[in-house]
């Protein structure tokens, strides 16, 4: 188990001074990482506040599971290089390393995944909650319900004050989410449901439950389980993102678990976030062929049109994302195995990349591909259709957002979460009744 949390000690101090006044602040070094300015006592020492829409340089809490070099395009898990665990481990071992801060024994991980295999089935009456839904409803539109919709049904694993209740809500997120999101494809093709099978490990019972039927029998092929459960451990966290957070603000007023990772989902679905990895698929499509990729970046680098290239930068990576170079080595492995030798979306990706990392406007903004470059051209090539791959990425971050919310509840100096703001609206004024306006 990871050493238990220490208070931060100041190394030193900052002085700030402004309007005849002057405020020390503690400084703190991480592990890893730059120096931290503790503005905690600002407003009550200083009245004032920081202003720092979009938390560029804000640091909102303590954290032991996962760091990002930008600059040098670093992932780590609990201090693990993310290509390492991605070539050596697998996800449900690297579930067991986000959610208890060390790789498991032998034992343990035999323990931890019959644990979570004896979870992976839904409440029977939840297929009638699906059934709720239009059939041509997007997947996370589906999963925001169906996961917040989990509170009124798991009711022994509401109490977060009981760290036992904690830790099952943890246990059944990780195991039902493949379920849920299996379910919410097979519902938008009118496919019947498909029980999950606790022989197979992780990555194979979700292609299994998505690509089975009823009819004829079904045999994971090996190889493109291999390449799913390698897009799991790419995505299964990383670090204070907008989803992320999102579940650390729901989770700070008490709200229970499956709340809060509802919360995550609807956060992820955006496509600056991870809606992205459809919209870069649906972007490839649209070039459709490398010769018009000179237009696309043209308009990529106008100011004036809000085109943008879509699996391209990122907030923290000011270099390679490091879960890009193992997409794109998988987008090439999955291809070939598929015997797909002539597709023209990877041309187009691998084209439009080369182009994008020699030209001057993405060199000097250091726009990078980020993991959604290449994820969508194997996803499609498994079979899976645009609309699943943020499903996908929820399912994979799932066990992300249960660890930082396991660790944002145990946390003593955990408060509710409330920024405050720059107010630049009208200042006290008389209501004045309506017929007189
Ligand atoms: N294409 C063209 N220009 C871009 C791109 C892009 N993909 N990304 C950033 N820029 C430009 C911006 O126009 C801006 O230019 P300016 O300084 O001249 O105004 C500059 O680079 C900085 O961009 P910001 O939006 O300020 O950077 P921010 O850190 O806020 O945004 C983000 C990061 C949202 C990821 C952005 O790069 C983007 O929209 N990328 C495309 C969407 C995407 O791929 N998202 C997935 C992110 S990874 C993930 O969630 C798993």
């Amino acid at each position: 188990m990871p050493e238990a949390k220490k208070s931060p000690v100041a190394k030193s101090t900052a002085t700030l001074t402004f309007d005849n006044k002057s405020v020390e602040l503690p400084i703190y070094s991480p592990s890893a990482g730059p120096d931290v300015i503790d503005i905690r006592k600002l407003y009550a020492q200083g009245d004032v506040f920081t202003y720092d829409p979009g938390f560029t340089s804000t640091a909102s809490c303590e954290s032991t599971i996962t760091f990002i070099d930008g600059d040098k395009g670093e992932l780590l898990y609990r201090g693990y290089p993310i290509d390492q665990l991605a070539e050596q481990s697998s996800y449900i071992e690297v579930c067991y390393l986000l959610l208890y801060g060390e790789l498991p024994s032998a034992k343990q991980m035999s323990e931890f995944r019959q644990r979570v295999t004896r979870h992976t089935m839904v409440h029977e009456q939840m297929h009638y909650f699906f059934r709720g839904f239009r059939r041509d409803a997007h997947p996370m539109a589906t999963m925001v319900g169906v996961v917040g919709a989990m509170s009124a049904f798991y009711h022994d694993s509401l109490d977060i004050t009981d760290e036992w209740q904690r830790e099952v809500a943890a246990i059944r997120m990780i195991a039902k989410m493949p379920t849920i999101a299996a379910m919410a494809y097979k519902y938008a093709i009118g496919q019947p449901f498909v029980y999950p099978r606790n022989d197979l490990d992780y990555a194979a019972n979700f292609l299994h439950m998505c690509f089975s039927v009823p009819a004829e029998p079904y045999e994971v092929n090996p190889i493109l389980s291999k390449a799913m459960d390698r897009i799991f451990t790419l995505h299964a966290d990383h670090e204070q993102n907008a989803s992320t957070s999102t579940v650390r603000l729901a989770g700070s007023s008490g709200a229970n678990p499956f709340a809060c990772i509802a919360a995550g989902i609807a956060c992820l679905w955006g496509p600056a976030h991870g809606g992205a990895n459809q919209a870069c698929l649906e972007m490839l499509r649209e070039i459709g062929t490398v010769d018009r990729i000179p237009e696309f970046i043209a308009r990529a680098k106008d100011k004036n049109d809000p085109f943008r290239l879509m699996g391209f930068g990122h907030r923290v990576y000011k270099n390679f994302d490091p879960r890009a170079k193992v997409m794109k080595e998988s987008a090439d492995e999955v291809l070939d195995l598929l015997g797909i030798h002539d597709n023209e979306t990877l041309k187009v990706a691998k084209e439009l990349e080369r182009i994008a990392l020699e030209d001057e406007y993405f060199v000097e903004k250091k726009l990078y591909p980020n993991v959604d470059f290449y994820s969508g051209i194997i996803l499609e090539a498994m079979g899976f259709p645009t609309s699943m791959f943020t499903p996908i990425f929820a399912l994979s971050r799932t066990v992300g957002w249960i660890s930082q919310w396991k660790e944002m509840i145990a946390d003593e100096a955990q408060k509710i979460g409330r920024p405050r703001q720059l107010y630049v609206g009208a200042t006290k004024r008389d209501y004045v009744n309506i017929s007189k306006r």
